[in-house]
Parts: structure tokens; sequence; C-alpha cells
């Protein structure tokens, strides 16, 4: 319970506020300098007095000192009225939050340390896309679900003993309970909700109550590291899809690629364009976006000027340069643009926040993003025919360009989805009529395999260390392709590693991202080990995206290439989940949602804190193992190919000492003469 009230807000806290409407550019002036995007007013909104209203405000008082509650009370009141949450703003620490080196960091133990500074990078004026409101990314992913959650959390971590565990429920600390060294030292948990009741308006409601977080994946799993997470995920898919389009390219170049969203995730696409060599177009509607990634250095042009952006991505293909622009406006004008004047892209994606797609996610074309705000308090019928209409409109031009040649691949922000519901003829069966990145790309090059995207971050904050790292996940890698010899993988993230440095990628902590499978991930973490026993380097928290082989059963996105019927079922996030427990990672984590929203996945991930000790040795002598090869496991038994050859390979490697269940192979002759050849459904 928090017993001392900070000083309360300056009243231009809330004037500034006012009237800048959804994702405001301006920021609370006496807060911060700098130019800060705030979250949208959250649906649903309580009517004033109703039974609901008191409840929310009852629960986020429980975390108060009842000797404050008729100060807080009013205040509380007022944020859950104007931002349609409770953030207990006045209990956000003043100035800066962010990943310090550990060493500045106070705690009993090092992991509780560890992961205090995992949380401040996640809200990071520097990282996170509405830090006030403690959200990391993707439009809702929070840390916690507000300030006063933070305050205890961060209590909680500073006295944690090894002989203790966090528990915490939506951002909730449930409490600190005795256990062992070897168990993890937080368990987190975000939205997991009784499957009937599993739908985002629901959500919604206990949101506004305080009793759910969207922890989006790395946001409530405190492992963000920035645009870079995705900006290698997304190389690789760029570089997935070059190849299908253009049989024998190597990289993007002389490819066109044109997409949306310069946003927290989707602001990796013009830094990993780039990266495969291509040239292309994002398409933002939010100027201050396109300003931060152009100042980050993510992007190499931007202009709001549709024929300039056009000109240029034609010249940079035809001179085989990579060429990032940003043109500010609708992704569905640029399309239909591009219909007009018959530039056809090589590839095509969208990142708008589709998962939320009426609720600010996606704004329709034709509206900025104030008036889209002011008809979304209008007339919520009104709204979502807008939406809806505009959907149709981007589904058209997609149709058309498509049929000219263009390819569309759905990137994982349940875009398809989006468009079926309104009421575009996008559905064939089961399946949609464009490939997702994952059906086409990701699960059959690297999720089926094992790789994924492992991480890690330097808790010295030294750049020096995150230098040393690189180098030996870089010769660990090589050595790996000497042993078995050089998969394509191996090679472009062998490539990307060996980049990385020079493209420039950290944000916030000296963090790291590097695809790699079971074995490379094993060996690259006892490495690590190793160094930091030797004294080389400082401590490294360990830990992956949740969109990787074994974290995130979601139909939708991670588990679209399932096509056993099993991928309706969430068995494998939960095995993850509990395996890593099991095995003793530092920190395990379990959540609803994800990229694809409330009720479309379940995702789970892990921080492993290696301290240079025996005992992180001990650990890592199954639990890496143990977190790819149980995906592995799970899609070598729906019978895709590249996952049982896999599990072929680690059973005959680990006779006596595992052995994974192999699927047998039915004749489909035999099949075909009991129910005829088969038919589409
Ligand atoms: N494929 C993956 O691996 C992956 C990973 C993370 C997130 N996602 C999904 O991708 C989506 C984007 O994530 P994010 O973190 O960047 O979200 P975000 O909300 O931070 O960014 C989305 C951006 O799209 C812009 N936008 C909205 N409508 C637009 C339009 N019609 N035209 C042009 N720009 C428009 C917004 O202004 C915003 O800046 C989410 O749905 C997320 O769940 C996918």
């Amino acid at each position: 319970m928090i017993t001392a009230l900070p000083p309360p807000l300056p009243e231009s806290f809330w004037t500034d506020r006012a009237g800048t409407g959804w994702h405001s550019d301006r920021t609370p002036a006496t807060w911060s300098h700098r130019r800060i995007l705030r979250a949208a007013q959250r649906m649903p909104t309580f009517a004033p007095g109703s039974a609901d209203e008191r409840l929310a405000l009852q629960n986020a008082l429980r975390t108060i000192d009842p000797r404050h509650h008729a100060e807080i009370a009013p205040e509380f009141l007022r944020e859950l009225r104007t931002m349609g949450r409770i953030y207990g703003y006045r209990f956000r620490p003043a100035g800066r939050i962010w990943g310090r080196s550990i060493a500045e960091v106070s705690g009993a133990t090092l992991a509780g340390r560890a992961l205090r500074v995992m949380i401040d990078n996640n809200l990071d004026f520097e990282v996170a896309l509405y830090p006030y409101e403690l959200v990391t990314y993707g439009e809702t992913g929070q840390v916690c679900q507000n300030w006063m959650q933070y305050q205890l959390i961060c209590a909680a971590l500073e006295t944690l003993t090894e002989d203790q565990t966090l528990v915490v429920s939506s951002g909730h600390p449930l409490g600190v309970f005795p256990s062992r060294p070897e168990a993890p030292r937080a368990i987190v948990t975000n939205g997991l909700m009784v499957g009937r009741f599993d739908t985002p308006e629901t959500f919604q409601r206990l949101a506004a109550l305080g009793c759910v977080n969207y922890g989006q994946m790395t946001a409530g799993g405190w492992m963000y590291i920035g645009s870079q997470g995705i900006v290698h995920g997304t190389y690789i898919t760029l570089l997935g899809a070059a190849r299908r389009r253009q049989a024998g390219a190597t990289d993007m170049r002389g490819l066109t690629f044109v997409s949306s969203g310069l946003g927290g995730m989707s602001g990796a696409q013009p830094k990993a364009l780039a990266l495969a060599g291509g040239a292309g177009i994002i398409a933002e509607v939010r100027g201050a976006q396109v300003a931060r990634r152009q100042q980050l250095g993510w992007v190499d042009r931007s202009t709001t000027d549709k024929a300039e952006a056009v000109r240029w991505m034609l010249e940079a293909r035809d001179a085989r340069q990579p060429l990032s622009v940003a043109w500010q406006g609708n992704i569905v004008e640029l399309l239909e643009y591009l219909t007009e004047v018959g530039v056809t892209p090589d590839l095509i994606s969208d990142q708008t926040s589709c998962h939320e797609v009426y609720t600010g996610g996606y704004i329709p074309a034709g509206l900025d993003v104030e008036a889209a705000e002011a008809q979304a308090r209008a007339d919520a019928t009104v709204w979502r025919a807008t939406v809806d209409a505009s959907l149709r409109r981007h589904h058209a031009a997609l149709v058309h360009l498509t049929t000219r040649g263009a390819w569309f691949f759905d990137y994982g922000n349940k875009f398809l989805d989006a468009l079926a519901t309104a009421g575009a003829d996008v559905r064939r069966g089961d399946a949609f009529v464009w490939p997702s990145y994952v059906e086409d790309i990701m699960g059959p090059e690297c999720f089926d395999l094992g790789y994924g995207p492992f991480r890690w971050v330097c808790l010295s904050g030294e750049h020096a260390d995150l230098a040393a790292t690189d180098a030996a996940a870089a010769a660990e890698i090589e050595a790996l392709m000497a042993e078995r010899g050089a998969r394509q993988q191996d090679q472009d993230n062998l490539a990307w590693i060996q980049g990385a440095e020079a493209a420039g990628l950290v944000m916030g902590t000296q963090a790291r991202i590097l695809y790699a499978d079971a074995e490379g991930r094993s060996r690259i973490a006892r490495r690590f080990n190793a160094l930091i026993r030797q004294g080389k380097v400082g401590p490294i928290m360990l830990g992956r995206d949740h969109h990787d082989t074994s974290g995130t059963d979601s139909p939708l996105r991670e588990t679209a290439n399932i096509r056993d019927g099993s991928n309706l079922t969430a068995d494998m996030a939960h095995h993850s989940w509990a395996g890593n427990v099991a095995r003793g990672m530092t920190l395990a984590v379990l959540s609803n949602g994800g990229g694809v929203g409330t009720g479309n996945a379940v995702n789970g991930g892990f921080g492993l804190l290696l301290d240079g000790s025996t005992h992180v040795d001990h650990v890592l002598e199954t639990a890496l193992e143990w977190d790819v090869m149980c995906g592995v496991a799970r899609r070598a038994w729906a019978r895709n190919p590249g996952a049982q050859a896999t599990v072929a390979r680690w059973n005959a490697e680990n006779r006596g000492r595992g052995h994974i269940t192999e699927a047998a192979v039915v004749d489909p002759t035999l099949l075909d003469g009991l129910l005829g050849s088969p038919t589409a459904d």
C-alpha cells in the first residue's frame, strides 16, 4: 500500500492535455520539454455515478492508505472521466525514467535490480510510445496498469531476496512469497481471462475497472528493447518475401516495398528495408511519428508529396540503392495514387494498429487524427462505418495492385481480419486470400526450425559490453556453421549481427536481438556466462520476444502455419511458460492477446539473468533448449516438414537424454481410397 502522497499535479498538466486530442504531440510543459505522445481517451467510459464508476474508484483506492482517500479520490475520478483509465499520474516519479546501469540501481538481489532496469527501460521517454500512460508499444501495451502498481513493484523488487518470488497479476503485485533460490524471482501474468468471457468488450470494461492489463508481448513482459527488437524480424521477413517475389534474390536490391505505420513496432520497417537493400515508402498519418523516426535516423527521407515519394523510390530501385522514404499521409491514399499512376510495388504490407481498429489504431482515409477522434467520440456507429469504408477502399486498392503483380503479405497486425470484419471479400474457408508472413516465411523458415528472436540486455549499460557480446555471438554462429554446414538462416543472422553495430539500432538499454535456433541460443548464452565469469562483461539479461517458436499460440499469427486443427488451442504457450518456470528462469510471463488483440492469442516469455555463476550454467543446460524445442515439437506433431526434420535430428542427437514424439506418416493414397480425393471446403 502507498502511504504517502506526492504533491498534486500542476493544473497545466490537464489543460495541456485537454484539447490536444488523440496521441497528442504536445508534452505537458511542466513535465518535460520533449515531445511526448499521449494516449487516447480509452473506451468504454462509464456513466457518471454508475456502479462501474464506483467500482473503478474502489479498485484504484485499494493501493492507497485510507488516510489519503479523500484527497486522491476526486483526482482518480477526473482521470477516469478524462482518460477512460485511472493511471495515477501523481505517482509517476518526476522526470525521465530509463533503464540505468544496474550499478546505479539499489536492491537486495541482482535479479531484483535487473528486473527494475528492464521495467524502467520499457517506460523510457526514448523508448515507450505513451510513457505517461505506461504504454510501451502497440497502442495499448502497458508495463502495468497504473503508477501505483509501478511504485509497489519497484518497492518489492528492491527488497526481494533469493528466497522469494514476486507474483504480478495484470500489473498488480499480488505479493512476495517465500520460494527457493532456484525458482523465478518474478511470475507475471497479464489479462488472462476465462474462455467464455475472453472478448475485447469484456476486456475493455475490466481494464477500465482496473482489473486487467494489456501486456502486448514484451511491454507487460518487461523485455522490450525498442524497435530494434522488430527490425531484425522485419529484415528477415523482407528478405524472405524478396526471395519469394524474385527467385534467386539474395537481398532486396532492385525491389520496392510500400507499407504503413511509423509507430512503436511499425517504425522498424524503414530501417529493416534499408538494411535489406530495398527501396520503399512507409505512409504515416502522424507528423510527429515521421519526425521521430527521422530524428532517430531510421528513415532516409521524408515528404508530404506523394509524387516526390514515389519518384525517390523508383530512382533508388533503378540504381539498386537502399532508400526508405516516410510519406506523411494515409496509406489508403498512397495505394490509390499508385493504382492511378501505374506504379506497382513488388511487395506491400501494412502495420497500422489493426488489433485496435475501432479504438484509434487505424485512421480512416479522408480524416486527420483530430477529426477521427472527434467523430469517434461523437457517434460510435458513424465512426465504425467510416473505418469500415476506409478498410474496403484499402482492400480495393490492394486488389488492384496485386492483380498487377504486387505481392501482399499480412504482417501480424490483424489487418486481414479487420478487412473481413469490414465486409471485404478476403476469406477463403478458414484462410485468407493473401498469406500471412508466418504462413509463408516466418513459420516454415524460422519457427519450425527453432529460429526465433533471442535477445539480451547488457545490464552494465556499457557499450563495450554490447560490442563484446556481439563479437562473441558472431563467433559462436561461425563455429556452428563450420560444424553443421552453412544454413541460409545462419548466414542471414551472421550478416545481421556483424552489421548491427554500424546500423545504430540501440534505443534505451544496451540491447541486441539475434534470431537463433535452440543450439545457437544455448551456445551463445553459455559463452556469455563465461565472459561474465571471466570479468570481461557485466551481468546480462537474456530473453526473447514472445513472438517466437513456442512463445505464442495465435491462429492469426504465430501459429498460422499449424494445419492439423490444433491452431485453435493454447497448450503450447502454457507448456513453454510452465517449463520455463520449472527450469529456473528469472522471470516468467504469460499474457492474453499480444499483437492480434484480446482472445486471439496467449503469449509467454521469459527473462534469464546471467551472472557468471555455475548455477546459471546449470540452468542453461536445459532452459533455452526447452523454450525452443517445446515449440518445435508441437510444430512437428502438426506435420510441418521443417519441424519434423529438426525433431528427428534432435532425437538422434539426444538418445537417452530425451525424446520428442514423432508423427507417423500417412500414405495419402490410403485416405484417397477411403474418402475420395480431397475437396476444398
Ligand atoms: N509482425 C509483428 O511481428 C508485429 C510485432 C509487433 C506489433 N505488431 C502489430 O503491428 C501493429 C503496429 O504496431 P505498432 O507498435 O507500430 O503500433 P503503433 O500504434 O505504435 O503504430 C501504428 C502507426 O500507424 C499509424 N496509422 C494508423 N492508421 C494509419 C493510416 N490509415 N495510414 C497511415 N498511418 C496510419 C499510426 O499513426 C501509428 O503511428 C499493431 O497491430 C501490432 O500489434 C506486429
